[in-house]
């Protein structure tokens, strides 16, 4: 099979011809090709175990987790099975293009830099603020759990980021993965119950700029739905308006 891969800081495409077998993922590729054709190649990754979000690529235009995805679902995914990104390069004949995620800064090959995500990401302090020490415990509950645990789910890949077409168009958008954080933490018993914690959003650059494209829940290896928090977000917001 032909791996036609984004080289440097995306100069150049390099092909390589490699036996393969189609179970394998395309981290198992990579390293394939690394061991046995070219030792310069540059990717990374941690857990091999779709936790770290390390693996992040496209792989044939779609944003995927390359430790969790094997060579035979990119070969026979169909255009509109998933959100297909624009390329510069063409796919080769039968076989597989990879390259680095977009709307990032490639550092090298397939690496990119996470700071544009992850500033971004702090910026809404998507941490617990609670001063209150109980002497017992909280106790969640089944279905309060259950809300919870969608988005305790996102393992910050940037998949949903790049992905997204907002975070092209609107200076300053946190990205889908922010916004379902911020959510998760109004969410969060633990915290005082207030519509404060979601105004730190509620901007256009924020809640108010996503355009329901929903590419976030359809790339989101890990089933997070960032379009249903921000949709449910701006409601509340909407309501508490009504009322004032
Ligand atoms: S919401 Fe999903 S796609 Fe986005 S960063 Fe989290 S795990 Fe990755
Ligand atoms: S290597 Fe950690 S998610 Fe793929």
């Amino acid at each position: 099979m032909i791996v036609r891969i984004q080289r440097g800081k995306g100069e150049r495409f390099d092909d390589y011809d490699i036996e393969v077998n189609a179970g394998m993922t395309l981290l198992e590729l990579l390293f394939r090709i690394q061991e046995n054709i070219d030792q310069t190649l540059a990717f990374r990754y941690s857990c091999r175990g779709a936790i770290c979000g390390s693996c992040a690529i496209l792989a044939n235009r779609r944003p995927v987790l390359a430790c969790k995805t094997t060579l035979s679902r990119v070969t026979n995914l169909k255009i509109d099975d998933h959100v297909t990104l624009p390329s510069s390069a063409k796919l080769p004949d039968g076989g597989i293009l990879l390259e680095p995620i977009p709307k990032l800064p490639v550092i090298r090959d397939l690496v990119v830099d996470w700071e544009p995500f992850f500033n971004e990401y702090r910026k809404l302090e998507p941490v617990l603020k609670n001063s209150d020490h109980p002497e017992k415990e909280h106790l969640l509950g089944k279905d309060k759990s259950r809300e919870l645990e969608k988005y305790t789910n996102c393992i910050l890949c940037a998949l949903c980021w790049s992905a997204c077409p907002v975070v092209s168009e609107v200076d300053g958008y946190p990205g889908p993965a922010a916004l379902a954080k911020l959510f998760r933490f109004y969410l969060d018993p633990r915290e005082p119950k207030s519509t404060k914690r979601l105004s730190v959003a509620d901007n256009e650059a924020g809640w108010w700029a996503c355009d329901f494209y929903s590419n976030c829940k359809k790339v989101c290896p890990k089933g997070v739905p960032p379009n249903v928090a921000i949709g449910r977000a701006r409601k509340l917001l909407e309501d508490e308006e009504v009322e004032k």
